[in-house]
C-alpha cells in the first residue's frame, strides 16, 4: 500500500480524494488544511510535522496554492526522500530548479503536470518532445477562467462581470481572480512550460504581461466587427533569444486557438522537425485538475523516469514587440505597428494581431 498525504482540501484536493477513495493500491492517510476543516476530516486531519515525520508516507500531493507553506513542505518532503506531486503553479514557477535538483539529489520524484493546462497531458509529452526535437515556439491558452470569460462574452453576449461570476461559481478562478485577469497565472504557467521545453531557467518577474481586466462588451463588438476572435495567450519563442509574453490576441476565426472555448486550454508547440503539435483539453476545474494529479501518481507508481535536468543557464527575456497591435482607450480603437512597450502600457487594453 502506498500511503499519501494530501495538502489542501479545497476544489482540487477534494477531487483527488474522491478519485482515490476506492483505490486498493494507494491510500490517503493524512490531510493538511485549516483548523476549520478539522471536524470534516476527522482522524485524517494532520499537522505539517506529522506529515513530514511519518515514514509511511511515500508521496505528498500538494494542492493548497500559495508559496510560503507549500515551499516549506515541498522542500522538506523532497529532502526526506518523499515524492511530491503539485498543482501549484506559483510555487513551481518560483522554485523550479531547486525542486528538480532536490528530487534528483534525494532519489525521489517531483511532478507538476496539473500546474499547467489543467487536465491536458501536456508537460510530460512536451518535455519528451523537447528531448529529441527542438521546440522553437509555443502559443497557448493556459488559463481556463479568462478563456471562459472571453467565450461567454463573444458567444453569448454576457457582460464581463456576469462571465467572471460564472467562472468563480464553477471553481475555475483563483481565490484572488486578479492573478487570472492580469495574466500572472499565465506568466507562471508560461515560465514552467517554456523552461521545461527550452531546458533553461526563466524567471517570472522577467515576463511582460498585459491583462483583460478592462474589457467590456463595446470592445468585444468592435473586435467582432473587424472579423477577429479575441483570445488571451502566452506566446514564447527561443532560438537565439528568449521572447515570452502574456497578451490578449486578435486571431482569425481559422486559427486553431480560436476554436478553444470556455474553460478549455489549448497549446501549440512549433517544433523544428515535427512542425506543429497541438494539445487541448479542460484547463481548470476539480476533476480535470485532479485527473492530471492522478497521471503524475501513475507515473510514480510505474517507476517512470523523472525529468532529467542538467545544470541550466538563466535566460533573460528579450520580448519581440514587432508586428501590429490593437489598442483601445475605453472609447476608440486603433492599430499600432511595432510600438514600444511604454506606448502600449499607456493603454488600458492592448492585443497583438496574429
Ligand atoms: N485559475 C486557473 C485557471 C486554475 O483558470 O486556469 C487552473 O490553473
Amino acid at each position: 500500500m502506498n500511503n499519501i498525504a494530501l495538502l489542501g482540501f479545497g476544489t482540487v484536493g477534494k477531487g483527488v480524494f474522491e478519485l482515490l477513495k476506492d483505490r486498493r493500491d494507494v491510500s490517503i492517510t493524512r490531510v493538511l488544511d485549516l483548523p476549520t476543516k478539522k471536524e470534516e476530516l476527522g482522524s485524517l486531519y494532520s499537522t505539517k510535522e506529522e506529515i513530514l515525520q511519518d515514514e509511511n508516507i511515500s508521496t505528498i500531493i500538494e494542492c493548497m496554492g500559495g508559496d510560503t507553506l507549500a515551499y516549506e513542505i515541498i522542500k522538506e518532503g523532497l529532502t526526506r526522500g518523499k515524492n511530491v506531486i503539485t498543482s501549484n503553479k506559483e510555487t513551481v514557477s518560483l522554485h523550479f530548479e531547486e525542486y528538480l535538483s532536490l528530487a534528483q539529489e534525494h532519489h525521489c520524484c517531483f511532478r507538476f503536470e496539473a500546474s499547467v493546462g489543467g487536465g491536458i497531458p501536456l508537460l510530460d509529452p512536451a518535455y519528451q518532445i523537447s528531448c529529441f526535437d527542438q521546440v522553437e515556439r509555443i502559443e497557448g491558452i493556459l488559463n481556463g477562467t479568462t478563456n471562459f470569460i472571453l467565450s461567454k462574452m463573444q458567444k453569448e453576449n454576457l457582460s464581463f462581470q456576469e462571465s467572471l461570476k460564472l467562472a468563480q461559481e464553477k471553481g475555475f478562478a483563483e481565490r484572488d481572480p486578479s492573478a487570472d485577469l492580469q495574466g500572472l497565472d499565465m506568466v507562471r504557467k508560461g515560465v514552467i512550460l517554456s523552461s521545461l521545453c527550452y531546458h533553461k531557467e526563466i524567471h517570472n518577474e522577467d515576463v511582460i504581461h498585459f491583462g483583460i481586466e478592462h474589457i467590456d462588451l463595446d470592445l468585444i463588438h468592435d473586435i467582432q466587427k473587424r472579423g477577429k476572435v479575441l483570445r488571451f495567450l502566452m506566446l514564447s519563442s527561443y532560438q537565439e533569444k528568449l521572447s515570452l509574453q502574456v497578451i490578449p490576441a486578435l486571431l482569425s476565426p481559422s486559427h486553431p486557438l480560436s476554436q478553444i472555448q470556455e474553460e478549455y486550454n489549448g497549446v501549440t508547440l512549433y517544433c523544428k522537425n515535427n512542425s506543429l503539435v497541438t494539445l487541448s483539453g479542460k484547463g481548470a476545474g476539480r476533476y480535470p485538475t485532479a485527473s492530471a494529479i492522478l497521471q503524475d501518481l501513475n507515473h510514480i507508481l510505474e517507476g517512470a523516469a523523472p525529468f532529467r535536468r542538467e545544470k541550466v543557464s538563466l535566460l533573460k527575456n528579450e520580448v519581440d514587440m514587432s508586428g501590429d497591435y490593437y489598442v483601445y482607450d475605453g472609447k476608440e480603437s486603433k492599430i499600432l505597428s511595432s510600438p514600444s512597450f511604454n506606448t502600449l502600457s499607456s493603454y488600458p487594453f492592448v492585443a497583438k494581431i496574429l
